[in-house]
């Protein structure tokens, strides 16, 4: 997982490498600093200590090491500065380069995949477990390497002054791990349920916010305020709770450090009294401090270091996961990239969206429409129209059989080149913010003022788009908000014919337009594409009749194909929905 994640230092990894020298640079230089001062301080006392008048400091040693001391303060400053900038520029580019490859990835995935993961979830993996691993990362170069070495040196320096100190020292090291210990492997699970709150918290938003206008037209502020006030209240506990053990560490990291310093004083002491045998004299006392401190911080760094690590291993795993998903649509040996003509072939299809459905949606489908045919779909809701037309686009890939484009399995394809050659107005379809323009260049963003106004009167959306504030520049809105559902509906049709497809795909694309717009769109198509062959799914007859073929769909596998008069003559099914829509319209 790590190797996997570590893929993404990329350009970042010269500073990746630097940053840990450059931090053991800074830690000998900490540690050379006390041993230069009691030198110094030494020499004093010789001199102090001496009875002899004659007896002066010898001002070379005493200038040698206080230069020797500049220079190491003025070395630790430098590698520590520079260091700390790079492992920010290292872990800031080793997130924005994993958020790039997540995102990368995430566009490669079919909507199959997609169907996997919740939006709310993406967000939280692609912005907070990023940041998690980043702060791990850069704790990691910074420390890792760091704080061990400051431990074990300023160990070894004091077994030169006292040898007895040093296991004092290590002694008190380890209780001070075991407490930082303790109190991060409580904490950590605190923190891991916190993250998953900030995902349920994250899908409350997301979902409160998309869906305000159904939410105020039913009523319900007051619930989605307590599904809110539930899911803050969630993050809020988990972070008190995990606060309140972290409030103990600190005291407790005072304390030991206390105790420690206490003991040094009473041993020191009475050891230059020469009560205890040992070597510590007054002169020394302050550098044992010194690196007591150092020690204990040595061993807290590594504590917090290696839980800050494993903290993060729950956003690694998740991030690992999307960066691991590869698509359900394998690229072919082929990649075919000439459409011939818009034949479409289905032979013995079968469909399910998940491996594990035991129910296929589409059950044993032949089908073969030719180049330039315009096919009616009808069927109940839920029988599968949408799902067979997924297909042709290669959406999903069929779980039995093949389906065929201009004579070629549709997995031959390069996919880009298929869906450029069919284009399909899905039936949940979407603009985006920005001008009609701007939104109608989705199907070719090369298209001229002309050919974008000439698509638009196709599909019989020049008329009112002429109305709006700016013609052609009138901002939409996100999502498109501001047109109404069937002028959103004609400027999906518009941006679609704008592909100039082999093959055109209407998802109940004009259930919001009136049946006149609608018999003009489906004429102006017959004249100003013949060659396009037109798969109309709709729940009026009205929309298919015409048609030079319509299928009826029934619970997943096809009930009838034929003319309306053929259909109205042999299905039953056809029959009853006209039947229902002609009383309907009599009434
Ligand atoms: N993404 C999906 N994942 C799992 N099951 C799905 C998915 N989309 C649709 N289904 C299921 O597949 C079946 C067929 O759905 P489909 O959308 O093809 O119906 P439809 O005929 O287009 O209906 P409608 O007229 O309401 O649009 C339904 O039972 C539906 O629950
Ligand atoms: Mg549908």
């Amino acid at each position: 997982m790590i190797r996997k994640l570590l893929k993404s230092v990329r350009e970042y990894k010269t500073a990746s490498i630097i940053v840990p020298v450059l931090m053991v640079v800074e830690a000998i230089m900490e540690i050379v600093i006390p041993f230069l001062m009691t030198a110094i301080v030494g020499e004093l006392q010789r001199v102090a200590e001496s009875t002899d008048s004659n007896v002066t400091v010898d001002m070379n040693t005493v200038i040698l090491y206080g230069a020797l001391m500049i220079v190491c303060a003025v070395g630790a400053l430098i590698a520590g500065t520079v260091g700390a900038k790079l492992a920010a520029k290292a872990s800031c580019g080793f997130a924005h380069n994993l958020r790039e490859d997540m995102y990368n990835n995430l566009q490669t995935f079919s909507f199959a995949n997609i169907d996997n993961y919740s939006t709310a979830s993406l967000i939280t993996r692609i912005t907070t477990d990023v940041t998690n691993v980043q702060n791990a990362y850069q704790m990691a170069i910074r420390m890792l390497i760091r704080a061990p070495i400051l431990f074990i040196a300023s160990i070894i320096m004091t077994c030169f002054i006292e040898p007895l100190m040093a296991l004092l020292f290590a002694g008190a090291a380890v209780v001070l791990g075991i407490v930082v210990f303790i109190c991060m492997f409580k904490v950590v699970p605190y923190f891991r349920t916190m993250f998953k709150k900030y995902d349920a918290l994250n899908a409350v938003v997301q979902e409160d916010l998309t869906a305000i206008r159904v939410v105020k037209s039913y009523v319900r502020e007051d619930l989605e305020d307590s599904k809110m006030k539930k899911a803050t209240g969630d993050v809020y506990t988990y972070s008190v709770k995990a606060e309140r053990i972290l409030t103990v560490m600190m005291p407790s990291v005072m304390l030991v450090m206390f105790i420690v310093n206490i003991l040094v004083l009473t041993l020191g002491s009475n050891m230059t009294m020469g009560n205890i045998d040992g070597s510590v004299d007054p002169t020394q006392m302050q550098t044992l401090f010194q690196y007591s401190a150092q020690v204990l911080s040595g061993v807290m760094m590594v504590a917090m270091c290696l839980n800050f690590i494993a903290l993060s291993r729950g956003s690694a795993e998740r991030i690992v996961q999307v960066l691991d998903e590869r698509t359900t649509l394998p690229k072919s040996k082929e990649q075919i990239k000439e459409v011939k003509d818009g034949s479409v072939d289905f032979d013995g299809v079968e469909f399910c969206y998940s491996q594990k459905a035991d129910v296929a949606v589409l059950k044993d489908i032949d089908l073969h429409i030719k180049s330039g045919e315009t096919i009616g779909i009808i069927g109940s809701t839920g029988s599968g129209k949408s799902s067979l037309v997924s297909l042709i686009p290669r959406l999903y890939d069929p779980t039995k059989g093949t389906v065929k484009v201009g004579g070629v399995d549709v997995r031959k394809y390069n996919l880009d080149a298929l869906r450029n050659s069919v284009a399909m107005v899905l039936q949940k379809n979407v603009l985006f913010s920005g001008t009609v323009a701007e939104n109608l260049r989705w199907g070719d963003e090369n298209a001229t003022d002309e050919q974008i106004r000439e698509a638009a009167e196709q599909a019989c959306a020049d008329e009112f788009i002429q109305q709006l504030p700016g013609g052609y520049n009138y901002d939409l809105g996100q999502g498109g908000v501001n047109v109404s559902g069937g002028q959103k509906q004609r400027l999906c049709i518009a941006r679609a014919l704008l592909k100039h497809p082999k093959i055109i795909i209407f998802d109940d694309s004009t259930s919001a337009v009136d049946t006149k717009t609608d018999a003009t769109i489906r004429s102006n198509l017959r004249k100003y594409a013949p060659e396009t062959t037109k798969i109309i799914i709709a729940q009026r007859i009205a929309s298919v009749q015409d048609a030079d073929k319509i299928i009826v769909i029934d619970e997943g596998k096809i009930d009838g194909i034929g003319t309306h008069e053929e259909l109205l003559e042999s299905n039953e099914i056809y029959r009853e929905i006209y039947q229902s829509q002609v009383k309907g319209g009599e009434e």
